[in-house]
């Protein structure tokens, strides 16, 4: 029972639990470079002014383009947006 708790909590902080800036990488570039290229997060007239808009923003598209994402790697791809384009 012990062992088994363990390999559990081994096995979930790469995965679920921390911000995954690799998954969201992986998102990303699977579900997101449809409609616009990473050429939107970097113009010069961006329309993303902090956290908040961008979270708002993923979301919205995340919506258009049909993705059922849960709440962490809809998280994993705005700390990927963020630390990559935006650096709020
Ligand atoms: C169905 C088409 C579509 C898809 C697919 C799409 N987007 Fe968008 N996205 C848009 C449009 C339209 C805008 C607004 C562009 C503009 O204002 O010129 C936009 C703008 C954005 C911006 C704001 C850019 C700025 O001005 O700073 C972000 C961030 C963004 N999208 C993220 C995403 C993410 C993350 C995904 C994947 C879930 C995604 N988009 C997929 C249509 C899409």
């Amino acid at each position: 029972m012990k062992l088994i708790l363990k390999l559990f909590l081994v096995v979930l902080p790469g995965s679920a639990l921390a911000t995954d800036i690799e998954n969201g990488n992986d998102l990303h570039f699977e579900y997101c470079t449809g409609c616009h290229d990473s050429g939107v997060y970097t113009r010069a007239d961006r329309k993303m002014g902090d956290l908040a808009q961008l979270g708002k923003q993923v979301r919205f598209c995340q919506n258009a383009v049909d993705a059922t994402w849960f709440d962490d790697e809809v998280d994993d791809v705005i700390e990927y947006l963020n630390a990559t384009y935006y650096h709020f």
